[in-house]
């Protein structure tokens, strides 16, 4: 049966995304949270980013109202589910919350028919799927912030996950226009966060190593890395708390995927969560969210090839481990994070030599966490 009804739980930045390009394309959605002022803050943000999509000629201004009437926010539990074919759950990257929500759900909807699919982005999904009756019907569903401009969708099945399950999934992202990529195994991180989050540990550490300013990083991000945003200002629209919590699980999963500054949970405990909170690494004034003046100027004062260096490697550690071919890293960067440039020919213009041996350079001073990846060695 085709999927038509989609419940979509917990209505923060990803969940009422979600939810809006569902309704985009024309399935009907029940937006759920517990509480009716988040919804409404949700269905504002709803509004706002269809006006945008309007103005820009990417939907009609009818569509405005028709897309923000096939969204029905609910507090209720039983009201949200009932009818769903399909369950995205969007709820805090908190163990304990989904495995309660969880619980909760096998009591009232008939698990052998509804599939439960998580956007978390770090929890491992094997895990989740054991907290539900049905793991054969469970899946991750990994989107990218904002879900209503990036193209990516990580697809991350469980051991137990039925293949059925796995296409149907694929078939319902591409109708929402986005491009799914098979995570085939699940490993902390998956593919993009493996990369992005030991980044942005990798750019603290370079600004205390390399005493230059984060606007100096980041703009030798943008333009020399070919980033759409310098890596400070990317955790700060991401949110620290995304980030600290993504470190958090992806480090007591895997030792050796991050090596964590402790600035980000610094930044985390103090709530300076960026955007989102008016600071972060970097001060912001309004409720919309502001670009940090980075310039191919001050790109010519630092070599980010610690941060290059990393993100080759993970990327290279993503290959030996079959997670993903060399085409689907490429793609999952450049449609998750929008990469201009293919990592690895970008790490080819800087050096394959020059850049292992700025990682062993790293060993010897921090330890196995710089070792250079096998694949990235046979490369040279
Ligand atoms: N809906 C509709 N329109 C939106 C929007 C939304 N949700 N968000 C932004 N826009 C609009 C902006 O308002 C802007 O419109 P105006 O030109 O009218 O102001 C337009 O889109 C384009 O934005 P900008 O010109 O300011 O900037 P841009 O061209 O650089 O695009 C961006 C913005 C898409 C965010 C881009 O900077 C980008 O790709 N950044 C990287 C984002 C990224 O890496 N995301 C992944 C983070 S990791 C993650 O999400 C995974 C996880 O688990 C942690």
């Amino acid at each position: 049966m085709a999927l038509q009804n989609i419940a979509v739980l917990g209505s923060g930045i990803m969940g009422h995304g979600i939810a809006q390009i569902s309704a985009m394309a024309g399935y009907k959605v029940i937006l759920r949270d517990i509480e009716k002022q988040f919804l409404d803050r949700a269905m504002e943000k709803v509004k706002w980013s269809l006006q945008k999509l309007a103005e820009k000629n990417k939907i009609t201004k009818d569509q405005i109202e028709e897309f923000y009437n096939n969204i029905n926010p609910v507090t209720d539990l039983n009201d949200a589910v009932k009818e769903a074919d399909l369950i995205i759950e969007a709820v805090p990257e908190d163990f304990n919350i989904k495995r309660n929500l969880y619980k909760e759900l096998d009591q009232i909807v008939d698990n052998t028919r509804v599939i439960y699919a998580s956007n978390t982005s770090t929890l491992p999904i094997t895990e989740l799927s054991k907290l539900t009756e049905n793991p054969s019907k469970f899946i991750g569903v990994h989107f990218f912030n904002p879900p209503q401009i990036m193209k990516l969708v990580e697809i991350i099945p469980g051991t137990d996950t039925d293949n059925s399950i796995t296409d149907k999934i694929t078939d319902f992202v591409k109708r929402l226009g986005k491009t799914p990529i098979l995570c085939k195994k699940d490993v902390a991180g998956f593919i993009v966060n493996r990369i992005f989050i030991p980044i942005v540990h990798e750019a603290v550490y370079c600004l205390e190593r390399d005493n230059v300013s984060k606007t100096i990083i980041d703009s030798a991000v943008k333009y020399k890395l070919d980033f759409p945003m310098g890596i400070f200002e990317l955790a700060d629209y991401t949110g620290l708390d995304v980030i600290y919590k993504a470190t958090y699980e992806m480090s007591i999963r895997d030792k050796k995927v991050i090596y964590p500054n402790p600035k980000i949970k610094e930044l985390y405990d103090s709530g300076n969560l960026g955007q989102k909170t008016g600071k972060g690494f970097y001060e912001y004034k309004g409720e919309k969210y502001e670009r940090i003046n980075l310039s191919e100027e001050k790109a010519l004062e630092y070599d980010p090839i610690s941060i290059l260096g990393i993100a080759t490697n993970n990327a290279s550690w993503l290959i030996t481990n079959q997670v993903c071919n060399r085409g689907d890293l490429e793609n999952a960067l450049k449609l998750g994070m929008g990469l201009k440039t293919d990592l690895f020919k970008l790490t080819e213009k800087f050096g394959y030599q020059k850049v292992i041996d700025n990682l062993n350079k790293l060993e010897e001073r921090f330890g196995e966490f710089y070792h250079p990846d096998e694949y990235l060695l046979s490369l040279r």
